[in-house]
């Protein structure tokens, strides 16, 4: 049976406030000695606090939500983890459900969220969210409790948001490419037109452009951010006599690289890939994949402080934080300079 508070100060005999009082740590006048024996025999009973019973006296569940759009992607799973591991040293526990990317099932989970009574929110928006913005928003906007958007954010709703410069991170990518003297590029991106897809699509455009480079439309092929739309990808990308592809995640690379290796397309000698997240190199063995890292722990650990001060009350500001993406270079991209014939 679940020992309560009554039943130590019985053995400790004494009140219940005391032991109340010692096992949360609070001030108070009793001696080291009974404090040392409330907590032993806390202890010696495995004694756990009743979250619900203290909530009700401190308006706190000591509980968090955290709404992802696809568990599956390694991308949100380490979000999640570092996320869960920082809120645990802080003690919160998270609750983590995943939306599948479908901006009803966002709506549904805030509602699911919220009726268990959490202390804030941390959301990751569905793709689909940005076709149903007004209503995604408004809904974002009743919350009374804080809550905070990562990486897929609404630049219209004054909130806080922490995100990565996606622009920035494809016209690395692209550049890249373009100097290592590729200009027949294909850009694998999302169907859907997220921020982060508008944001990729114009990165890759803007190096493109910037270097007097013709973007053909049999160059844009899209996708929707899943291994199997990156398959499918395979074949056009190998039929558009492009010598590179971008491609805007890594579970769309993760596909494409499938696709390509049953067709027998050696990475880098007969097609060059930048890839993005930077995920993959700890799985794939034999290609080192150059991609833009998104720093996935950093991003977590600024949403949890931010989410911190929040519940503390120390924010004043609404906050938008940018974090800056990384080039990360391997071996996925021939050099066509060093071969002395530019393409
Ligand atoms: O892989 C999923 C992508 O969706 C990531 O790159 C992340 O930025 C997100 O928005």
């Amino acid at each position: 049976m679940k020992v309560k508070l009554k039943d130590i100060a019985e053995k400790a005999n004494t009140s219940i406030t005391s032991v109340s009082l010692v096992l949360n740590n609070k001030p108070c006048r009793i001696s080291d000695e009974k404090k040392a024996l409330i907590k032993q025999i806390a202890k010696d009973n495995n004694y756990t606090p009743n979250i619900n019973a203290r909530s009700l006296i401190t308006k706190e569940t000591k509980t968090l939500g955290l709404i992802i759009p696809d568990i599956e992607n390694i991308f949100f799973s380490k979000l999640t983890k570092t996320i869960e591991t920082y809120c645990r040293q802080f003690g919160y526990a998270l609750i983590i459900v995943n939306s599948n990317d479908e901006y009803k099932e966002d709506l549904h989970l805030l509602d699911l969220l919220l009726a268990r009574g959490i202390d804030g929110l941390f959301i990751t928006v569905s793709n689909s969210a940005y076709n149903h913005k007004e209503e995604v928003c408004s809904k974002l906007k009743s919350l009374t409790i804080p809550y905070i958007m990562i990486d897929r954010v609404f630049d219209e709703l004054d909130c806080n948001q922490v995100y990565f410069d996606n622009v920035k991170g494809s016209y690395m990518a692209t550049k890249y490419l373009i100097e290592n003297g590729h200009t027949m590029i294909s850009c694998i991106t999302n169907s859907i037109y997220s921020k982060n897809t508008v944001s990729r699509f114009e990165g890759y455009k803007k190096a493109m452009k910037e270097h007097g480079l013709k973007i053909k439309d049999e160059y844009i092929i899209q996708g929707d951010y899943r291994i199997q739309s990156g398959y499918n990808t395979g074949d056009m990308v190998i039929s558009n006599n492009t010598t590179a592809v971008f491609v805007t995640n890594d579970m769309m690379a993760l596909g494409l690289l499938k696709r390509l290796s049953e067709k027998n397309i050696k990475i880098p000698e007969d097609l060059s890939i930048v890839s993005y997240d930077n995920l993959l190199n700890d799985f794939i063995i034999g290609i080192g994949i150059t991609s833009i890292d998104q720093n996935i722990s950093n991003l977590g650990k600024v949403a949890c402080d931010l989410m911190l001060s929040l519940i503390k009350n120390e924010e004043t500001e609404i906050k938008k934080i940018c974090l800056d993406p990384q080039l990360i270079i391997k071996r996925s991209v021939k050099n066509f300079n060093t071969l002395g014939q530019g393409r």
